[in-house]
């Protein structure tokens, strides 16, 4: 049954007004936003906050169309406000500045380029998981979250941040991100709260970016006129700002330019990984089934030796848990779009100004759209499979010229992580009920933060 009413031609989107929907947005957001994606079915919805009346577009199609014309539909508006007050006009930003970020940050990420730095990526996450060792010997317990915070965050700063950022920057870094990423929260749930009401959390993401900046500015003040040699984040960035000090429409390259683009880059690199990496955790207690095969493919293919680049092409089934874990938990929940001029989607009139949210978390939902689409089921991906999906069925890296520019790393990072992790400990959860519940900020991740034990395994050195 098609939820929209047609008038003359002319579709309307599903209309969800707020004295129906405020008391499930108070007591959970996230299965309100989930009832209204459900209800609505692949049909445009108006999501009715008051002051702010947003479509919502699930529809392969929809996101397709909005996704592709990303000249039409940008980032920007009420939603986007929190996340740009932090991370301010470059590569998550618009217009030239964005490109001329993204131009500067891209050959970074090439598959090309990528696959020349997985050696050291494996060296690196293999020294930082050996680290577990201690609290293993000792059956001492360790916050899921913060052991893949630790790992992902020395990954990502050691091998894409390069040399300049020192250890005692990368150790202040950390903590205060994710003090930002989590009291980030509040604003980003109700966006059209004006600056001046003050929220919860709002003190210690203040001091969360004061450090940053202290951190990033610094780094910017010691480099910017002799960046040097190296092929890492910060060095590309200096090197564009010496190469062009104004954009062709008189936009400065300057070092807010850099810190905006470190901010940004720090924040999707580290926290969409590690959070999409602490899902794991509660899934694997809740599907013994999926654990099994997984053990046993990562003991074959590591033997109980180290995991190298070589091992990776034979991680498959390592990889669909991966690309499920991220149909069922997309940690990019929700990109918000504006348009700029009047068009119209799915027979839906748009106005220009018309906010537009996307969400592979409802997408990837729909019944229409997946069989069984609550069932963790890794085979959805195995070889074959999936050939007739939609693009846009599955998107959590996003599509268009937005695109995510970390695929490839984060493919290849996920798989080491976990065959490093399964390579040398059997996980045992504590302090955890299922089912996993999501809960959202800035991405989604589990309500609980599971404690794991883990039980060493005979290894081969
Ligand atoms: C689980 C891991 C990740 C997920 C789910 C993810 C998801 C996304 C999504 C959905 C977008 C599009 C946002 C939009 O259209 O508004 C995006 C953009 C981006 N991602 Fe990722 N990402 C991940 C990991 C990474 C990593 C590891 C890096 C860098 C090493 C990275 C760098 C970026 C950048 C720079 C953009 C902005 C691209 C642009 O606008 O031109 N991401 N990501």
């Amino acid at each position: 049954m098609s939820a929209t009413v047609k008038t003359n031609g002319i579709r309307k989107p599903r209309n969800f007004p707020l004295y129906k929907t405020l008391p499930g947005f108070i007591r959970n957001p996230l299965k309100e936003i989930e009832h209204i994606g459900r209800v609505a079915d692949g049909d445009l919805a108006r999501l009715d906050l008051g002051a702010s009346k947003p479509l919502i577009a699930t529809h392969p199609d929809h996101v397709q169309k909005v996704l592709r014309n990303s000249g039409d539909y940008v980032r920007a508006g009420t939603f986007w406000r929190p996340l740009h007050g932090l991370m301010g006009d470059g590569i998550l930003g618009e217009g030239e500045l964005w490109a001329l970020s993204r131009r500067s940050l891209q050959p970074l990420f090439t598959t090309r380029n990528v696959n020349t730095l997985v050696g050291r990526m494996a060296e690196t996450i293999d020294e930082a998981v050996g680290e577990l060792d201690g609290p293993a010997r000792d059956r001492r317990p360790v916050s899921a979250s913060a052991a893949m915070i630790r790992i992902v965050n020395r990954t990502v700063l050691r091998v894409f941040f390069g040399e300049k950022v020192s250890p005692a920057e990368i150790e202040r870094l950390g903590p205060a991100f994710e003090a930002v990423a989590t009291k980030l929260v509040f604003r980003f749930l109700l966006p059209f709260v004006p600056e001046a009401v003050p929220m919860p959390g709002d003190r210690a993401y203040r001091r969360g970016v004061q450090i940053m900046d202290e951190v990033m500015y610094g780094l910017v003040e010691r480099y910017r006129d002799d960046p040097g040699p190296g092929e890492d984040i910060f060095t590309a960035l200096c090197r564009a700002r010496t190469e062009q000090g104004h954009t062709e429409q008189g936009h400065e390259v300057s070092g807010r330019w850099i810190r905006d683009n470190l901010v940004a880059m720090f924040a999707t690199s580290t926290e969409t990984t590690s959070t999409a990496l602490t899902w794991l955790w509660p899934t694997l207690e809740s599907h013994p089934d999926v654990a099994r095969r997984l053990y046993d493919e990562i003991e074959q293919v590591t033997q109980g030796k180290s995991v190298t680049a070589e091992h990776l092409p034979q991680l498959a089934y390592t990889r669909q848990v991966v690309q499920e874990l991220l149909r069922l938990y997309p940690v990019g929940w929700l990109f918000p779009r504006v348009a700029r001029r009047p068009d119209s989607i799915g027979g839906v009139p748009i106005k220009a100004g018309q906010s537009v949210l996307i969400s592979p978390y409802l997408t990837h939902r729909l019944p229409s759209v997946w069989d069984r689409p609550l069932v963790f089921d890794p085979d959805r991906f195995a070889p074959g499979r999936g050939a007739d999906r939609h693009r846009y069925a599955y998107f959590p890296f996003g599509g268009g010229q937005h695109q995510c520019i970390g695929m490839h790393v984060f493919n290849l990072e996920a798989q080491l992580v976990i065959a490093s992790i399964l390579s040398r400990y059997r996980p045992e959860l504590r302090g955890f009920t299922a089912p996993a519940a999501p809960r959202i900020g800035a991405t989604i991740r589990p309500s609980q933060d599971p404690k794991l034990i883990l039980h060493p395994l005979d290894r081969v050195r």
